[in-house]
C-alpha cells in the first residue's frame, strides 16, 4: 500500500463556518448530569448490541464517508504498525485498514465473537473481551504505535474513562499516539443535533472544554478538532490526538 502523506492541521476557518451556520441554540452543561448514567442498553437501543444491527445502523445513519477520512486523515496508519483499538465493537474499521497489527479489546463478549467470526482469515488481528486490568496485564497490547477510541469514552463516566486513557498511556511506544473520536457538545450548537446526540446509548457525552481536561489529566500533549455532520443524525464529534511529551510528538514520523 502507498504511504500517505498525514494532514496535520485543518482548516479552523471552515470548520468554524460550517458550525457557526447550523447554529440555533446554546447547549448549556448544567442541564445534564455528567458521569451518573453510564450507557443505556433498554428498550430500543439494546437491539443495538447485536452486532449486525450495530452495523445496519451505522449504514442507515451514513457514517462510511466520515469513516473513511477519519482512517486516511487522522490514523494514517501504515503497514506493520501496532494498533490497540479499545471498544473496538465488531471491529468493522478493520475492513479500511492497511496491514496493520490489529488488537481490539471490547467489554462486550457478543462484539468480540463477532469480530473473531468475521475476521478469522485475516493475518495479525487479535481480539479480546474483558475489561481494561486485564488487557493491562497483556502483553498483546503493549508497544501500541497507535491507540484508539472511536465512540466509546462517551459510554463511561470520569473515572472509567481516566482507567482507559491510563490503559492508553502505558500501552504506548514513547513516541506513539493515543487518538480519540467522541461526540461533543458545542455552547452553540444546532437544537436538533443537540437532541439526537442527547438520545446516544452512551450518556457521558462531553463539552469541549470536559473532552479536553479528560484528555489532558493523564496525557501531557493533547490537540482536539471539532468535526460537523458527522451522520445524517447532525453529530458533533471531537478528534483527540495525544501524547506522552512534546518530544516523542516531533521525533516520530
Ligand atoms: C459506539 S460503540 C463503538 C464501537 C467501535 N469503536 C466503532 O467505531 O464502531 C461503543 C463500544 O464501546 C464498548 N465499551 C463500552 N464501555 C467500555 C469499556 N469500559 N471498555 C471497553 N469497551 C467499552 C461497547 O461495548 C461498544 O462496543
Amino acid at each position: 500500500m502507498p504511504e500517505r502523506s498525514c494532514p496535520r492541521y485543518y482548516d479552523y476557518g471552515a470548520i468554524w463556518g460550517e458550525i457557526a451556520s447550523s447554529a440555533t441554540r446554546t447547549w448549556n452543561p448544567s442541564s445534564k448530569s455528567f458521569g451518573a448514567a453510564v450507557q443505556i442498553n433498554s428498550g430500543l437501543r439494546s437491539i443495538l448490541a447485536l452486532p449486525w444491527v450495530y452495523r445496519l445502523f451505522g449504514h442507515i445513519l451514513g457514517i462510511e464517508a466520515n469513516r473513511q477520512w477519519f482512517i486516511d486523515d487522522v490514523l494514517c496508519l501504515r503497514d506493520g504498525q501496532k494498533l490497540v483499538d479499545v471498544g473496538c465493537g465488531p471491529a468493522d474499521i478493520l475492513d479500511r485498514l492497511p496491514a496493520v497489527e490489529y488488537v481490539g479489546l471490547d467489554i462486550s463478549d457478543t462484539y468480540i465473537q463477532a469480530a473473531r467470526a468475521k475476521f478469522k482469515t485475516r493475518g495479525g488481528a487479535k481480539f479480546l473481551s474483558g475489561s481494561v486490568e486485564d488487557w493491562a496485564r497483556d502483553p498483546l497490547t503493549y508497544e501500541a504505535d497507535l491507540v484508539l477510541t472511536n465512540g466509546v469514552l462517551h459510554h463511561v463516566n470520569d473515572d472509567d474513562a481516566k482507567k482507559i486513557l491510563e490503559f492508553a498511556y502505558h500501552a504506548l511506544k514513547e513516541n506513539g499516539r493515543f487518538v480519540f473520536y467522541e461526540p461533543c457538545y458545542l455552547i452553540w450548537q444546532s437544537g436538533i443535533s443537540a437532541h439526537f446526540m442527547s438520545l446516544d446509548r452512551g450518556q457521558n457525552i462531553r463539552t469541549e472544554q470536559q473532552w479536553k481536561e479528560l484528555a489532558s489529566s493523564i496525557f501531557p500533549v493533547v490537540s482536539t478538532n471539532i468535526v460537523t455532520g458527522v451522520n445524517r443524525l447532525g453529530y458533533v464529534c471531537m478528534v483527540g490526538q495525544c501524547r506522552k511529551s512534546t518530544i516523542a510528538s516531533t521525533s516520530s514520523s
